[in-house]
């Protein structure tokens, strides 16, 4: 006899810590950390609102480059939900954005309890440079990563594989094999459980 469990995983308590300019600044390294990240106005705050059920846990707005520092929330007493500011701003001064790659930089290759880094692309657009690079330099830096493709509700479902299979194509120039990488819509709440399952899982293997 074969026994087929569901598991049905959703986010019971999120609430937010603090906002950290620098990693020395973060909350003590105590539990497992997945960090979100991706380029301003790619849906992040969309995104993590969405995954803990709460209108307006993460702050989002219309006006790119809202989110300026590391963002702890604790989700369910269990683990450290990170929102990142987006690279590429488009309204900071070049000081501030080279102020920031460094502190950022520094939180993604020393912090201790960091177990997987989430690095959003909006489905619609093709690879950016940019993108690729710091996805290039988590790599080097041997740090996980996995990518959450944002807005599929923009695209039709035909649409979608095609993109997927040329962001799959481009990244195949630089890596063995594509990384783990989820479709999600903020706005028809899709990709929820997969992403989901997929940080209880490793939260699993961290104990
Ligand atoms: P910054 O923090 O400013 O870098 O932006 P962010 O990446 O946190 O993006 P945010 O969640 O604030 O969303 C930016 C815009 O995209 C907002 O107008 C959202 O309503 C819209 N948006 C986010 N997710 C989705 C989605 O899944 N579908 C659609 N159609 N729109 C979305
Ligand atoms: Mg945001």
């Amino acid at each position: 006899m074969s026994f087929i469990f569901f598991i049905l995983v959703e986010i019971k308590k999120a609430s937010f810590i603090t906002s950290s300019p620098t990693i020395d600044l973060c909350p003590p390294p105590k539990k497992p950390e997945y960090a979100f990240i991706g380029r301003s106005n790619v849906g992040k705050s969309s995104l993590i609102n969405m995954l803990c059920n709460k209108k307006s846990l993460a702050k989002t707005s219309a006006t790119p480059g809202k989110t300026q520092l590391i963002n702890h929330f604790m989700i369910d007493d269990t683990w450290f939900l990170v929102d990142l500011p987006g690279y590429g701003w488009a309204r900071v001064s070049k000081t501030t954005k080279e102020e920031w790659n460094v502190s950022l930089r520094n939180y993604l290759a020393k912090r201790e309890n960091l177990v997987n880094v989430f690095v959003l692309i909006d489905i619609r657009h093709d690879a950016q440079q940019n993108d690729i690079e710091f996805m290039n330099w988590l790599g080097a830096k041997s740090i996980p990563f996995s990518i959450i493709f944002t807005k599929s509700d923009k695209l039709k479902p035909t649409q979608i594989e095609t993109k997927v299979q040329s962001y799959e194509q481009r990244m195949l120039e630089y890596w063995e094999e594509m990384p783990i990488h989820f479709v999600t819509s903020s706005l028809k709440k899709s990709g929820k459980e997969e992403v989901l399952l997929y940080i209880e899982q490793l939260n699993q293997s961290c104990f």
